[in-house]
């Protein structure tokens, strides 16, 4: 992939391109984001020089928030998309953290194997069709270390007729074949076919766009 070259079934964050610039206060108003995030990381328990990769990266916000609570934790953000890296950056250096920003594709990490105690990702795996998410799945696989663990917090089953409805603009947005195995609850049988063991639901938040769940899942020592 060159620098600025992204794949042609390539979903950035908002899907049109210029909506990438105030993603941040979308995010924020429509996920219940700091509450969200801030569970995702306690339930990881994150121990002083850990290293941590959060897995599309987007603007940053939860590597930043990651650095800021455990400041001895390395940690490394990767995005396939090289504008949103550039705000990733700013940020970063705005709220004076030091984080290494990296572009590459999830199906494809630029990282060698058994580099990671813990994969993060967030609001991410919708953006992939059935075969790519597999195939980030068994990347994530390979770069964590044995005994780490992998914390995704991303659309889930509804949780009800009403969180159903609510995710249908999503599904508009981000395409409804990325968005299938998500509504359907298929994410822990996807996660457990890479090879991951103890696959669970930590957690189910209501939002305005549908159902967020929290998953986890390890990998055996
Ligand atoms: C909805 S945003 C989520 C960003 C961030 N994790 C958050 O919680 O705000 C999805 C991100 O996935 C990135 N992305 C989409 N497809 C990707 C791929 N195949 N490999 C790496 N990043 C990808 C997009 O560039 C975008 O930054």
């Amino acid at each position: 992939m060159k620098n600025n070259e992204l794949p042609d079934n390539y979903v950035t964050a908002l899907r049109i391109p210029w909506l990438t610039s105030i993603y941040d206060p979308i995010v924020r108003w429509t996920t219940r984001e700091s509450r969200v995030k801030g569970e995702l990381i306690d339930k990881a328990k994150l121990g002083a020089d850990m290293t941590v990769l959060d897995l599309a990266s987007g603007t940053g916000t939860l590597a930043i928030i990651i650095k800021r609570k455990f400041p001895d934790v390395d940690v490394v953000g990767v995005d396939g998309d090289p504008r949103i890296l550039q705000i990733a950056k700013a940020k970063s250096e705005s709220a004076n953290v030091k984080i290494e920003f990296d572009q590459g594709l999830a199906t494809q990490l630029p990282y060698a194997d058994s580099s990671y105690d813990r994969v993060f990702s967030t609001l991410f795996f919708h953006h992939l069709g059935h075969s790519d998410k597999a195939r980030a799945f068994a990347e994530i696989f390979r770069v964590l270390k044995p005994g780490g663990q992998l914390h995704v917090a991303d659309w889930g089953k509804p949780t009800n007729f009403l969180m159903r409805l609510l995710f249908y603009p999503i599904q508009w947005l981000d395409g409804f074949a990325n968005t299938k195995d998500n509504v359907e609850g298929q994410l822990p049988n996807i996660i457990q076919h890479s090879g991951f063991n103890d696959v669970q639901i930590d957690k189910q938040f209501s939002t305005v766009f549908g159902t967020l769940t929290l998953y986890r899942a390890l990998k055996d020592e």
